[in-house]
């Protein structure tokens, strides 16, 4: 029952990223898509940091899962066609199977090796269930196959990867699924402010995890374009940007040097920054604010003792 869906309009193709890694490479202040994070090796890494403790999204997000499970089955309903985006290995759709009961499961990754070798194995486990993987960048434009068509489109995006978008993106991505979902909703996981204490220990964990996943986007670059990127010549760096409310990742120069693809070249001197990656967080309000936007009209919202983190279900 299992589809790999490559036909060419969907499939993504190395080349077609070129233009937007040099962009950032030669802007004034550098800057790398965290797409690019999630090769097959930062693809693992990234399942490393959700089993860190120090990392409470992963966390905080299951625990509010399974504390409202019944309430969350409720509000969302079961069969039709649940779509993952993000869906990297799968586990956290998995963990939804049983009380969602979904009729069939669209598994959506920038990474689509990864999710291949995951889709695989928990079709195994759930034969009744349709499930198709699809390859593609998802934050630009969401493209369903044909092939769903099932009336009831339950969008899940959890773990906060919608804090990777600049708000004037997100509205665009949620306006999308919005238009999508037809009879169904969004089911959406998005981290909240908190002190800074927590934030960095979660963004530089002890174990250093988060900055191979950070230094490993340069491994993924020098395989996109035959760059000459060396990992031990950069260091993680995290700032809290206050007045954006947002984890900033960084890349540091730790000596002065030249990087240089396909004849092209940059040069960074010792201290200067790669921007990798914007991790946004939001209150309530500036998340319903945010759905309303969108063209939401309504949202239930479960919360952790801490008020960590939300789970939402919007329509
Ligand atoms: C997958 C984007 C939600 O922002 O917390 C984890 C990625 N970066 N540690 C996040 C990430 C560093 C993660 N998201």
């Amino acid at each position: 029952m299992q589809t790999l869906i490559t036909s060419a309009a969907q499939s993504i193709t190395r080349n077609d990223f070129i233009p937007e890694i040099e962009m950032g490479l030669l802007a004034q202040s550098a800057w790398i898509s965290p797409k690019f994070l999630y090769d097959p090796l930062g693809s693992h890494l990234f399942t490393a940091i959700t089993l860190l403790p120090e990392y409470y999204p992963s966390n905080t997000e299951k625990n509010i899962f399974s504390q409202y499970q019944n309430q969350i089955t409720d509000a969302v309903g079961s069969g039709g066609t649940l779509i993952d985006l993000g869906a990297g290995n799968c586990q956290k759709a998995e963990y939804l199977f049983n009380s969602l009961k979904p009729a069939s499961y669209l598994a959506i990754d920038f990474s689509v090796e990864y999710l291949q070798d995951a889709l695989t194995k928990i079709q195994g486990k759930y034969p009744h269930i349709h499930m198709q993987c699809i390859g593609m960048d998802f934050s630009k434009q969401i493209v369903i196959p044909n092939s769903i068509t099932t009336c009831k489109r339950t969008f899940f995006y959890p773990g906060s990867s919608i804090g990777n978008f600049l708000k004037s993106e997100a509205i665009q991505l949620l306006r999308q699924i919005k238009n999508q979902a037809r009879d169904g909703g969004l089911l959406i996981g998005v981290d909240l402010m908190k002190e800074d204490s927590v934030l960095m220990a979660a963004y530089d964990d002890p174990l250093k995890v988060t900055a191979a996943f950070n230094l490993n986007i340069l491994r993924s670059i020098n395989s996109h374009i035959g760059s000459n990127f060396k990992v031990d010549q950069f260091r993680h760096t995290v700032k809290i940007n206050h007045a954006e409310n947002r984890v900033e990742l960084y890349l540091e120069a730790l000596e002065d040097l030249t990087v240089s693809w396909l004849g092209n070249s940059r040069v960074f001197k010792r201290g200067d920054l790669i921007h990798t990656e914007n991790s946004h967080k939001y209150t309530i309000e500036s998340i319903k604010e945010l759905l309303k936007n969108a063209g939401f009209e309504t949202a239930q919202i479960w919360t952790d003792p801490k008020n960590y983190f939300a789970v939402i279900y919007a329509q």
